[in-house]
């Protein structure tokens, strides 16, 4: 088994403008993963993780809220650490760019960057976007607008210092070809490679015109670009006298849309200052949400409140590191998690428990060779050394298979073959403790129930026979009662069966369903305030009704919203004469992700009360006529 001294492992730093999602948890969790995986195999861990919180962007943020940066950033720490606490995410350090020992490195390798000849003071003249804090070149642009986010690109002329990352060309190709991992997965490397061979222009590396930044120490009248302050994050934290043993770092996780800052800015600015480069940077896919972009904007960004909603923590996390390739994108969807819960937690690992733990605590064990896992621990120990979270899950529910079959054949339960059940038990243990940095709160519910305990010391001994008891239900199976809304023709899932029928459709309920697109909702009684508020409910005027061919429910609505016009379907044909309809004024949840339903796109939902059977259904309105668009609140 390999056998590390240290491992130090980093997210990137997230721009704490909004709370974390299922993105940043994606990051965030798969490095949890990799730090408990080294400390279960006794290596030496640093695991960091943290907010960039200087730049344009924050700058921005902060005074749409009459904020100050500072106070702005602040707001939202607590968000992050309570969301990867919420996470079972165990950091290490949580570092902000505006802690002090972090601001000191920074200026001290700009100085001895500055000191090396590699900074200039020029001009720079081009394109900027603020959403990604990154300079775009004409041939990047896309109409004139960042390629990312869609929006026009700044023209900038200023006074700036530059880095001479030119230099940097021929020492990053061989950084490259010396060490063929830097850049993982393989198949992201060619393209940077590639554009490194083209040339690379100096870089623009601090702004006058910004002051939310930390002070260049050779001029204070500049700023440091915040791309070469948050970069350094990775280094800074390293240089706290018990960390210095970290550096260079094992692999730094990253989404595949900042790999660029990371494998080429960020070892030109450690080479330029003789500092070894990190030892890989890993390049993970990103998520949509049922098929589409997530985003703020688009509305459907799955927050970890609505993560953890759907079936647990533990199988979040397992979903998302099971269903995709690391460096893959990956699609989100509630109703494939809950599959993922039901069939492969519940039916495989849970079932073998239960049957286990319930003979093993009548009949109890009897010592015997134990089942072997010394070679799926090899293959465990690979897969995850290259960031192959699938196929380390896949190997160790190959193993919880055969020992699925091993019960079935064996028939402990008629032979009474105490030996048999000891095999069994020493199987979960082992399968357990190799999960464990994937599912933790569920390994340490077998591993009380089998009385091991989480390490490598456990993983490679045999079990200990002591008394064992009968374990809880390790992962409720969650039904999907797909029903169909007959307001909004949307399937719900839920694991109440008496919440079968949408009684009243008060804005709650149809906040619950509607939230940030996800399919279904299970059990959410509750919302908190914030999510509420997070619904734009407006007064909508009908201008046209159509019906819609094949559908005998819905009618197709063409509505002012104030700010535009808009085509919403409702299911409410059976209820409403057409002639009822025109001019009437209704209330519309306007920010909701269009659905298409019918090969035609629904751009919002509309409010309506229902009794308990349909029978009746009542459109909710303002009592009396107002301007369309006002807002209800
Ligand atoms: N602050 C910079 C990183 C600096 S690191 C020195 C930044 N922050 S971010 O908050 O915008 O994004 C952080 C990460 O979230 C990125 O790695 C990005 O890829 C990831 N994701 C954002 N949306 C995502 C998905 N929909 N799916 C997967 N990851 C996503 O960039």
């Amino acid at each position: 088994m390999m056998t590390k001294k240290t491992f130090y492992v980093t997210t990137p730093i997230f721009y704490p403008t909004a709370p974390p999602h299922l993105g940043t948890a994606y990051t965030t969790i798969a490095a949890d993963v990799l730090s408990r995986w080294n400390k279960l195999l006794d290596n030496k861990v640093f695991f960091l993780t943290g907010t960039d919180e200087h730049g344009k962007k924050i700058a921005q943020a902060a005074e749409k809220m009459g904020k100050s940066p500072k106070e702005f950033v602040d707001l939202l720490i607590p968000e992050f650490k309570s969301a990867w606490e919420k996470l079972n995410v165990k950091y290490d350090r949580f570092i902000r760019t505006t802690d002090k020992d972090h601001e000191k490195v920074v200026q001290q390798i700009l100085d001895a960057t500055n000191k090396k000849g590699d900074i200039y003071l020029g001009s720079y003249e081009g394109l900027y976007c603020t959403g990604c804090e990154a300079y775009y070149t004409e041939k990047d642009a896309i109409d004139g607008c960042c390629p990312v986010h869609n929006k026009p690109l700044e023209n900038i002329k200023e006074e700036s210092y530059f880095f001479k990352l030119s230099k940097y060309q021929k020492p990053l190709l061989e950084l490259y070809k010396k060490n063929p991992n830097f850049i993982s997965p393989k198949h992201r490397a060619q393209e940077i490679i590639n554009r490194v061979k083209e040339g690379l222009q100096d870089l623009s590396i601090s702004r006058k015109t910004l002051k939310w930044g930390i002070p260049v120490p050779f001029d204070k009248s500049h700023c440091i670009y915040v791309w070469y302050d948050a970069l350094l994050n990775y280094y800074s934290a390293t240089q706290e006298k018990t960390k210095k043993k970290f550096w260079p770092a094992d692999v730094h996780i990253i989404g595949k849309d900042i790999i660029w800052f990371h494998t080429v800015y960020w070892p030109a600015m450690l080479l330029s200052v003789g500092i070894e480069p990190p030892k890989k940077v890993f390049a993970h896919g990103w998520w949509t949400v049922n098929s589409e972009k997530m985003g703020k904007s688009a509305g459907n960004a799955i927050n970890i409140d609505q993560l953890i909603s759907f079936a647990g923590v533990d199988s979040a996390r397992y979903f998302l590191l099971r269903s995709t390739p690391f460096g893959e994108d990956g699609d989100f969807s509630s109703k494939a998690l809950i599959e993922r819960h039901n069939n492969e937690l519940g039916n495989k690992l849970g079932n073998l428990v239960s049957r286990v733990s319930t003979l093993a605590s009548t009949m109890g064990l009897e010592k015997s060779k134990p089942l072997d896992s010394s070679s799926l621990v090899k293959r465990v120990t690979v897969h995850l050394d290259n960031l192959e979270f699938d196929k380390a899950l896949n190997e160790i529910f190959a193993f919880v298979d055969l020992a699925n079959l091993y019960i079935q054949q064996k028939k402990p339960w008629e032979t009474k073959d105490k030996k048999v059940l000891y095999q069994l038990a020493g199987a979960i243990k082992d399968a357990s403790i190799l999960l464990s940095p994937f599912i933790p709160e569920t390994s340490e519910k077998i591993a009380k129930v089998f009385n091991f305990e989480i390490s490598l010391k456990a993983l490679k001994k045999p079990l200990e026979i002591k008394p064992i008891a009968k374990a809880e239900i390790l992962f409720k199976k969650i039904d999907e009662v797909k029903q169909e809304d007959s307001i909004n023709n949307k399937s719900v899932i839920t694991n109440n069966k008496n919440l079968k029928s949408d009684k009243l459709k008060t804005p709650q309920t149809l906040a619950n369903k509607s939230d940030n697109n996800i399919q279904g909702v299970i059990k959410m009684d509750q919302i908190k305030y914030d999510d509420f508020a997070k619904l734009d409910l407006r007064v909508a005027t009908i201008k046209k009704v159509e019906d819609i061919e094949g559908a005998d429910k819905l009618y197709k609505l063409e509505i002012d919203t104030g700010k535009d016009t808009r085509t919403i379907l409702a299911g409410i044909k059976q209820y409403y004469k057409k002639e009822e309809l025109l001019d009437k004024q209704i209330i519309v949840i306007v920010n909701l992700e269009p659905r298409k339903m019918k090969g035609v796109e629904s751009q919002g939902m509309l409010l309506a009360a229902s009794n308990e059977d349909h029978s009746k259904v009542i459109l909710i309105g303002p009592e009396k006529k107002i301007d369309s668009g006002s807002k209800v609140q």
